[in-house]
């Protein structure tokens, strides 16, 4: 089953960004460990990563249009887009909205997201873990690895 783990601005900086709050992992590390938990799970796990926000609209856009399940770390705009909001009101498949940082903890302008009404479920705060713990979600509702 393909898995879209879309990500939005400043992540593909992990490791370097602010390694305080998103730690050391880098943005490839951290694709090439999901991509190979996915395989573990059988899941054909795609991740993407950008900086503009059309992009991250159009892989919504390509989920909905194939009902696959996305994991999702909008990022800045998770606060911030209504755009992204409404292409997620879209999905048909399960939505895993991650974030890295406890975003509860931090400003009050990061406790407001547009993706969560849309969302099945949110992981926050439990570092680059939380994509694993959500692809994992993902394969026991589909029972991906029973045959
Ligand atoms: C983030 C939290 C957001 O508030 C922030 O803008 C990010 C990353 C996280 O993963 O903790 O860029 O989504």
């Amino acid at each position: 089953m393909k898995v879209l783990v879309l990500n939005g601005p400043n992540l593909n900086r992990l490791g370097k960004r602010e390694p305080g709050i998103y730690g050391s992992t880098t943005y490839d590390d951290l694709a090439a460990s999901l991509v190979a938990h996915g395989r573990k799970r059988r899941l054909a796990v795609e991740v993407r990563q950008t900086n503009h926000e059309g992009d991250l609209i159009g892989w919504l856009h390509e989920a909905a249009d194939e009902g696959c399940p996305v994991v999702l770390n909008a990022a800045a705009w998770t606060h911030t887009s209504v755009a992204v909001g409404d292409a997620c009101a879209q999905l048909t498949g399960l939505l895993i909205e991650v974030h890295i940082s406890n975003v509860h903890r931090r400003e009050p302008f990061r406790h407001h997201s547009y993706i969560s009404a849309h969302a099945t479920g949110v992981i926050v705060g439990l570092g680059v873990r939380g994509y694993e713990h959500a692809l994992d979600f993902i394969a026991d509702e589909a029972q991906t690895d029973i045959e």
